[in-house]
């Protein structure tokens, strides 16, 4: 009686030790099948690779052959994705591709059910025979994301294997997790194709841009030069009708090739084709000289351009665009301001760039037109205040030229409070 205990102890406790092994087991699996999924490897290497530890997975005591169909609803039919272990080439030809209901797959594919199968030879639903097929048992696992099958994932046995309820209900979690990764993976693939396609088209827009505006400059040319002197006379008198006739197409001719020279702008910068050639320099200087070129303009509305200039070291930069920007930046606090309001600009030197600011007692603008600012053709609430041009693209190439320069631009503003627009580039 007492060594019969005994041996029913020493039996339990076997029991629970491979219980325990078990279980470490399928938690090492699972934890390294999820480190598969994980990875940034395309979707083929990456089931491949999972599929291989799965079947490395003792406690399942599968074949080394396993295989994954993928789920194409619209044809209703599977693709074959990836297999591991040996497979003819009698087999990779004729299951590329099997219709919805076609063999244990297809019906999985339909049923959404787990299947196992103890022998290909005796299992009807086992419709597809190879040369050389030995007899072969099946699971058979429907690949389900949110409820819906997007895949089937086969592993082979050997014939008539023991089916315990716990392997079917580990290759179920399993495959849950390598639906949710397959998902993932296709739709980042959607992603970077449309994002391929975007590039293109724009490119393709920057082109087109580039080609009109060039185009379109030498007769938008000539219509400005011959309005111009025919609105002033030097051609022959013109009566008062005609002359405002004309001046109309003159103001227009000046909008067009305001217009046209910023197109041409954002297809150089977009199309890199700009140069940016930065040279050491002072910063305050340059900043001074569009000043004083700017209050002329601004005189016309007896706005008063302030300076007041920080101590800065040298600082890197393209003559060229940044004129364009501190032009832009200017101008639009001139453009957009009340006549016999002041305009203050100011410089400093931050940790590792400096700054140019750009105070105005404008209209100033709410929070969703600060969002849209510096975007391409944004004409905002604010408009100007003395019949200038408006296009909506100068702070969109700014920005971009000051990316060029590795700077950053900003905005703070509340309305009716007016504006203060900065940019900064860096000292190295
Ligand atoms: N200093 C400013 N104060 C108020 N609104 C401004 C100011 N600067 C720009 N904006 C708004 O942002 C819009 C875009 O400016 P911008 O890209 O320079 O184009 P544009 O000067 O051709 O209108 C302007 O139309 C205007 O509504
Ligand atoms: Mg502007």
């Amino acid at each position: 009686m007492e060594s019969k205990t005994h041996i029913e102890n020493d039996s339990s406790l076997k029991n629970a030790e491979q219980q325990i092994k078990r279980r470490t087991e399928e938690y090492k699996t699972l934890h390294e099948i999820t480190k598969v999924l994980q990875k940034p490897d395309d979707l083929k290497t990456m089931l491949t690779n999972a599929l291989t530890t799965l079947i490395g997975f003792q406690e399942l005591e599968v074949e080394h052959k396993a295989g994954i169909f993928l789920i194409d609803s619209e044809q209703r039919v599977l693709n074959l994705l990836c297999t591991v272990g040996e497979f003819g080439e009698e087999f990779m030809e004729k299951e590329k591709q099997i219709p919805y209901g076609a063999c244990l797959c297809g019906k999985a594919a339909v049923s959404g059910e787990f299947l196992t199968s103890d022998s290909c030879f005796s299992d009807a639903r086992h419709e597809h025979t190879f040369k050389g097929m030995t007899d072969h048992g099946h699971y058979i696992v429907p690949l389900k994301n949110d409820d819906k099958v997007i895949g089937v994932l086969f592993l082979y046995t050997d014939k008539n294997p023991p089916w315990y309820i716990r392997k079917q209900e580990i290759l179920v979690s399993i495959c849950g997790l390598m639906a949710g990764a397959i998902v993932a993976s296709l739709r980042e693939q959607e992603i970077h194709e449309k994002n391929d396609q975007l590039k293109e088209l724009n490119e393709l827009k920057n082109k087109f841009l580039g080609i009109a505006s060039h185009d379109l400059r030498n007769p938008l040319y000539l219509i400005k030069t011959f309005s111009e002197v025919m609105k002033d006379g030097t051609m022959g008198e013109v009566n008062k009708r005609q002359g405002e006739s004309l001046q109309k197409i003159y103001n227009a001719s000046l909008f067009m090739q305001d217009l046209l020279e910023n197109l041409l702008d954002i297809s150089q910068i977009e199309s890199g084709k700009i140069d940016i050639n930065k040279e050491l320099q002072d910063f305050n200087a340059c900043a001074q000289q569009q000043i004083e070129l700017i209050q002329l303009l601004a005189d016309k509305k007896k706005i008063k351009l302030n300076f007041d200039p920080g101590d800065l070291p040298e600082v890197p930069f393209d003559t060229r665009s940044i004129n364009q920007v501190l032009g832009n930046f200017i101008g639009n606090a001139v453009k957009f301001s009340p006549p016999e309001s002041k305009v203050l600009i100011t410089t400093e030197k931050l940790d590792d760039s400096v700054r140019l600011s750009v105070h105005d007692e404008g209209p100033g603008l709410s929070e969703g037109d600060q969002q849209k600012l510096f975007q391409e053709f944004q004409t905002l609430t604010a408009r100007p205040t003395g019949g200038e041009k408006s296009t909506g693209l100068g702070l969109a190439i700014c920005k971009k030229l000051i990316h060029l320069h590795k700077g950053q631009v900003g905005v703070s503003s509340e309305l009716e409070k007016g504006s203060t627009f900065y940019f900064s580039l860096p000292l190295s």
